[in-house]
């Protein structure tokens, strides 16, 4: 199966897909500056928590890549410290994003006690590297841990993209459902449309379409009517953040999908690799949720929707109480009806 590369270091800059211009075009951007990966990020030209923690990673290095070879390990350590801080005020809900900056720094801290500037330096390109490519890795293992857990369903519900563009590759919630296909499984995926940002529309359905499985697009406010007319057999969604007792931050509209689900006894999963969980945060509701600007509301897409002036609540972000949840996947494996204790579990 033809995935998309959403991201990779090359050469001397970090390429990535630049997905504000899905699903029209797919075009690929050089960033080569902590600058510019600051900005791709907020902007969502790269986004889906794994992908945010490999570009942040990529990110930090770029900060301090021009840092003279024999300068100062103190300086050196002094600018990885100040970028890690800038980029983390990227965006604040998921939690990858200051899960890779915080192994990053970590590792630079390691490699000083051993080595000068450039040693550095090159180590730290290096771990993000391994973050990339580790991210490919737990993203197979979720679709291989996911596909038994999918396999007795045919038509499956997702609401954002959680696929292989909210990743380095395969994605997390849409793991499972490529293994299933690569075995030789018919999934046929209803992908919510996802207000107001189309994640769904531009970007699901254009990975599902790329890789020649079935996608129907719905309207999210159609979601929960599909399923009263008995055309959802189960729903598979992504996280940003999974705190210690189980419950989860998706994109917004996330938990009124959980709930048409419970009221129509379906199946609702989540998968995500453990860097998305918190394990400090004892419940959803300490989960920062970030605001986007209104006028991702009122002129979407180029042409405005709502009168001039008028007040707009934009969360990007909503938590499902893991009583809704029937099982997180992970590259661990699967965590059925989460609680505190099994979520804690996976910290080991
Ligand atoms: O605002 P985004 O596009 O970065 O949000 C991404 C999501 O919420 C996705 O649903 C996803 O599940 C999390 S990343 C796999």
């Amino acid at each position: 199966m033809r995935h998309i590369k959403t991201l990779e270091w090359d050469g001397d800059a970090l390429k990535m897909v630049d997905q504000t211009q899905l699903p029209s075009q797919l075009v690929y951007e050089k960033i080569d500056t902590c600058e510019g990966v600051y900005d791709a990020i907020r902007q969502l030209k790269v986004r889906g928590a794994p992908a945010i923690g490999d570009a942040a990673a990529f990110g930090l290095y770029l900060g301090v890549m021009r840092y003279p070879d024999d300068g100062s390990v103190e300086e050196l350590l002094l600018q990885v410290e100040k970028t890690a801080e800038y980029l983390a005020a990227s965006r604040p809900t998921a939690v990858n994003l200051f899960w890779a900056l915080d192994r990053m720094r970590a590792h630079a801290k390691k490699v000083a006690g051993r080595g000068g500037a450039r040693e550095i330096k090159k180590a730290l390109l290096a771990e993000a590297q391994a973050i990339r490519e580790e991210d490919v890795r737990t993203c197979r293992l979720i679709g291989e841990n996911g596909f038994p857990v999918l396999e007795p369903f045919g038509r499956i519900l997702t609401h954002c993209n959680a696929g292989g563009l909210a990743t380095a590759e395969y994605g997390t919630a849409l793991a499972p459902i490529y293994v299933g296909i690569e075995r030789g499984k018919k999934f046929e995926v209803y992908a919510d449309e996802t207000r107001p940002l189309l994640q769904g529309s531009r970007i699901t359905a254009f990975e599902l379409r790329q890789a020649d499985i079935p996608v129907t697009v719905l309207c999210d406010n159609t979601a929960a009517w599909a399923m009263a007319k008995g055309l959802i057999d189960a729903v598979i969604v992504g996280a940003d953040r999974i705190a210690a007792n189980g419950d989860a931050a998706n994109k917004i509209g996330t938990y009124g999908v959980a709930l048409a689900a419970h009221a129509h006894k379906i199946p609702f999963y989540v998968a995500a690799p453990i860097s998305t969980f918190d394990f400090e945060l004892e419940t959803g509701s300490a989960i920062p949720i970030e605001e986007r600007a209104g006028a991702e509301v009122t002129h979407g897409f180029g042409r405005q929707t709502a009168p001039d002036g008028v007040a707009v609540y934009n969360p990007a972000f909503d938590v499902t109480p893991a009583k809704l949840i029937r099982a997180i996947i992970t590259e661990k494996g699967v965590v059925e009806a989460p609680d505190s204790a099994k979520v804690k579990a996976l910290a080991k």
